[in-house]
């Protein structure tokens, strides 16, 4: 049995509060395409589906005059920094061994190159799986930010999730944490 859930993760207030300003269903989705390619590159599912379900969690909202400001967006953003740093505090402070919070922090960080100016980095597998979970699931022009999802269909779909990887893992040993 895992220490930490993503229902866990889910239902704490903070993650509440800053998935659902980043956009709930785009974390839900990303976090399933994360297991699918985790299965698929032969990654951990729980390091995965955690990593993926945090890592918009560090969003900033760039408005100006009330108005989604992609280009003050592009210039300040560091949602991957502050979202590692974010989801390491609430990952330790749910219980999570220090080796898989830095894991799953170090594939938030890396999960973009869109924040750095040359935009080039070296991916290892878990956080490339990251990366493609979150590709799977983007619309243009950000709009996979503002899709719905119900907190209530959140939480079941997370629940399904939660014991779709306690199966895998149950079947397979992952040796590697990354
Ligand atoms: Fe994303």
């Amino acid at each position: 049995m895992r220490q930490v859930t993503l229902l866990d993760i889910l239902t704490h207030p903070i993650a509440k509060k800053y998935l659902t300003r980043s956009g709930m269903a785009h974390a839900v989705s990303v976090a399933y395409h994360a297991f699918r390619l985790s299965v698929r590159y032969n990654v951990n599912p729980d390091l995965a589906t955690k990593a993926a379900l945090l890592h918009d969690i560090g969003h900033y909202e760039w408005y100006t005059d009330g108005e989604w400001d992609y280009e003050k967006y592009k210039q300040n953003d560091i949602h991957a920094i502050k979202g590692a740093e974010r989801a390491h505090k609430l990952l330790i402070r749910l219980g999570e061994a220090p080796k898989a919070a830095k894991e799953i922090a170090l594939a938030i960080l890396f999960h973009t190159d869109s924040y750095l100016p040359e935009g080039i980095i070296y991916q290892r597998p878990l956080q490339k799986v990251v990366r493609l979970a979150d590709e799977a699931d983007e619309e243009p022009g950000g709009k996979h930010h503002y899709r719905q999802m119900d907190y209530d269909l959140a939480i079941k779909k997370i629940q399904d999730l939660d014991q779709k990887v306690d199966q895998l893992l149950l079947s397979k040993q992952f040796k590697q944490l990354g």
